[in-house]
């Protein structure tokens, strides 16, 4: 089958982004120089942005990898350890905001307990206010998930058993594109993004990528990483498959409006029907399979679950109060 417009920029490695601290600073340089990472290791503590980019870039040393950056450093044990000390600092901040929902069963409150959660809403603005601009911006910076849409959840297959393993493929096999590469989710964003005059090559706008949006990407491949997280990478994606059909359709109201390429408003309106399925086979097989195997997992189901609907908040009032627009919305 030949693939639409192939885009094979965006599957191989890309420039490591510019350094925001003295943490990216060491990295960068002894990566490019394939030198001891000893010294990196020893830095000083840093800002959060610094910390977040360094752990994105290694995180994607799995993922695109870089271009001078021999792809042996995946493995590298020094790496790896730098990788650890950024992890716990990053799990303890994501678990100090979460607080166990009490008397809350994750089949049966869930959709309630979401309902509860909404935060500011980029989709709303979006739909309604937001300029040609606004919406570009957003794009590229969404970019940094999109375009690698699905690609953490994977890691957590072979760690189910066999009634989540099955739920969580079918849902996959949708993700990525029921075998035609044209229909592919992250392949019909870059799609859209070239249509919409912007380059469509992994990580090209990692520089315009606030903080937020390095968290949100981290946070998904901590817990796709990592075998004891499998309970919040599920909960995660319940979560992200819950908050996607609604926003989806006031997205492509939105790019309607501003007359966005039929590309860039595809992206979204397949979400907004195939969302509404995922999100019941997420939460009631996915999540309801592990945790039928694993009833003591329920808890993380639930810290995944609220560190998406969590950092998505914190990313969308960011963006909204950047723009002057967080006032309009009804949020705390
Ligand atoms: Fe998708
Ligand atoms: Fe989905």
């Amino acid at each position: 089958m030949s693939v639409e417009r192939h885009l094979a920029g965006y599957v191989m490695g890309m420039q490591l982004p510019t350094p925001r601290g003295p943490l990216t600073e060491a990295l960068f340089s002894a990566l490019r120089s394939d030198a001891e990472f000893l010294s990196v290791l020893a830095a000083p503590s840093t800002t959060e942005e610094d910390a977040a980019l360094a752990l994105w870039v290694l995180y994607q040393l799995h993922h695109h990898g870089f271009d001078g950056v021999p792809d042996e450093l995946e493995w590298d044990p020094q790496l790896l350890r730098l990788r650890a000390l950024l992890e716990r600092d990053l799990e303890r901040r994501l678990r100090s905001r979460f607080t166990a929902p009490e008397g809350l069963r994750f089949g049966d409150d869930f959709f309630d307990w979401v309902a509860e959660h909404d935060g500011a809403s980029l989709a709303a603005h979006v739909h309604r206010d937001a300029t040609r601009e606004q919406v570009l911006e957003l794009t590229r910076v969404r970019s940094i998930y999109h375009l690698m849409e699905s690609d953490s959840t994977v890691w957590v297959v072979p760690r189910l058993g066999v009634r989540a393993k099955a739920a969580l493929m079918e849902l996959l096999y949708d993700e990525y594109g029921v075998g035609n590469p044209n229909r592919l989710h992250h392949h019909l964003f870059a799609r859209g993004m070239e249509a919409s005059g912007l380059d469509a090559s992994y990580g090209t706008y990692i520089d315009d990528a606030p903080t937020e949006i390095l968290e949100q990407n981290n946070a998904m491949s901590l817990f796709g990483l990592h075998r004891r997280h499998r309970a919040a990478a599920l909960g995660h994606l319940a979560a992200f498959e819950a908050t996607s059909s609604l926003p989806s359709r006031r997205m492509v109201q939105g790019l309607e409006r501003l007359g966005f390429p039929d590309e860039m408003v595809g992206y979204y309106a397949e979400h907004v029907e195939a969302d509404a399925v995922h999100e019941q086979l997420a939460v009631r097989t996915i999540v309801g399979g592990l945790l039928a195997d694993e009833p003591e997992l329920e808890e993380d189901a639930w810290f995944g679950a609220f560190t998406c609907l969590d950092l998505e908040d914190r990313f969308a009032r960011r963006m909204l109060a950047g723009w002057g627009a967080l006032d309009r919305q009804d949020v705390a």
